[in-house]
């Protein structure tokens, strides 16, 4: 019979301990990530994976490549057509107006899978996860800030190099709108030189031919219109003190060409890059996008969001776990002895900094000895039937070769144990 395998570019993710191997670095990412995102008092939410699918087209725009070509949809057993969320954003904003929540403000984060029908390669799957942050109901301002401080907090906790922050302002709907026509204005003339990818933006979304990948075009808009002539003295404004502010921070490059590929966005937009990353370079994106809850069918809220891609960013990280202290709890008794349990229990409520690996399945001493050597254990506790009896311990202390193993009474176990 065949083997049933995994579906291309949706990995499995599994914590072996490794802190090498990327999906055990995901696991460390997801839990520091969440820490911050309390630090800034966010407030978690949590959507479904299948929503309807006129969500996206109305909302990430059905001339963005996501739903364009990405989109997983499908009709369900009563033939309504769903899709699996390419992004958080949308069901964020349809959740919020369900629940008459759009007339006031919100700070939420959500972390979880999105899927994109994507050709697979190095940083981009089929199947990925986001952590995002959205802050509803406050116009452009403050929350800017916030935001960037959020994305240098998560750079410098992980201690990240070799990236930038880059930003733009795509300015008001007006000003868009100017800077699209002067574009397409600017690019008729050439229209039949350029792909065929390029000659459809134009014709249905002139901003993503600044994202066009090929180098004919590239070398037009060289010489091609800039938002920067379109938008206002507040906009630029605001792009320089974002980099005046947090420049000491993190590198923070102001890069009028950046264009998002989702069609909400207006005003402030931002995506954070590794040189190490590649292709697929940019590990975070976000910006202001002022008009989606009225177009969802709420009130005008106008807001701000991020998302940060888990593999990408966990591709670039090293993780540092040697400041937790790992101790191996062996029991060696020929029956089971839940008293032995009940020590491992009140341990691990006397510090909770320690993991306390107990060893479940049976073998001998030495085999146990031989598995927390290789985990790399800092201590070995060792509870025998003489142990049971007597109400005392073995430590044995694995990374300091000089000191020889102890035998302990319960208490001063406790008492050592508080002090790892
Ligand atoms: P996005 O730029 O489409 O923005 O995605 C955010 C991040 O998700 C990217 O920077 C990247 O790291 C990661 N990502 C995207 N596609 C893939 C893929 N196929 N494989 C692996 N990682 C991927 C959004 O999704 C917006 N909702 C962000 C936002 C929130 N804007 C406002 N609020």
């Amino acid at each position: 019979m065949d083997k049933i395998k995994s579906l291309t570019g949706m990995p499995d993710h599994y914590n072996d301990g490794d802190k090498n191997n990327l999906s055990s670095k995901i696991f460390e990412v997801e839990q520091k990530i969440k820490e911050i995102f309390i630090s800034y008092k966010l407030h978690e939410i949590r959507t479904p994976a299948l929503e309807d699918a006129n969500l996206f087209n109305r909302s990430v725009g059905n001339t963005s490549d996501i739903v364009n070509k990405e989109i997983y949809m499908f009709n369900d057993r009563n033939d309504k057509i769903m899709a699996l969320r390419p992004e958080g954003t949308a069901s964020v904003i349809r959740s919020i107006i369900e629940k008459k929540l759009d007339n006031t403000s919100h700070k939420l984060w959500y972390m979880g899978p999105m899927w994109r029908y994507e050709r697979p390669q190095k940083g981009r799957y089929r199947q990925f996860n986001q952590a995002g942050v959205e802050i509803l109901g406050i116009k452009e301002g403050l929350p800017e800030f916030e935001m960037i401080s959020l994305v240098c907090s998560i750079i410098s906790s992980f201690n990240l190099k070799h990236c930038s922050i880059k930003i733009n302002h795509l300015g008001t709907k007006e000003n868009k709108q100017a800077f699209c026509d002067a574009l397409v204005q600017y690019l008729q003339p050439f229209k039949d030189s350029l792909d065929d990818k390029d000659i459809e933006r134009i014709s249905k979304n002139p901003l993503r031919v600044l994202d066009s990948k090929s180098e004919k075009t590239q070398a037009l808009l060289r010489n091609a219109p800039s938002i920067k002539d379109f938008i206002d003295k507040t906009a630029i404004g605001l792009l320089l003190s974002i980099q005046n502010e947090f420049s000491d921070l993190c590198d923070i490059e102001i890069d009028y060409s950046l264009v998002r590929g989702l069609d909400y966005y207006s005003g402030f937009v931002f995506e954070a890059v590794s040189s190490e990353l590649g292709a697929q370079d940019s590990f975070l994106g976000g910006g202001r996008y002022d008009y989606l809850c009225k177009k969802l069918g709420g009130k005008d809220l106008p807001s701000i969001g991020m998302a940060l891609g888990i593999e990408r960013f966990a591709d670039l990280v090293s993780i540092d776990t040697s400041f937790r202290k790992v101790v191996s709890f062996l029991v060696v008794t020929s029956n089971l002895e839940p008293k032995a349990y009940k020590i491992a229990h009140h341990l691990r409520t006397l510090n909770k900094e320690i993991i306390l690996d107990i060893h479940l399945s049976e073998g001998s001493l030495k085999s146990k000895l031989r598995r927390a050597n290789k985990d790399n254990s800092d201590y070995v506790i060792i509870i025998g039937e003489d142990e049971l009896q007597n109400n005392t311990a073995v430590i044995k202390y694995l990374k300091d070769e000089f000191k020889e193993q102890q035998s302990v009474t319960l208490e001063e176990l406790y008492s050592f144990y508080k002090t790892i």
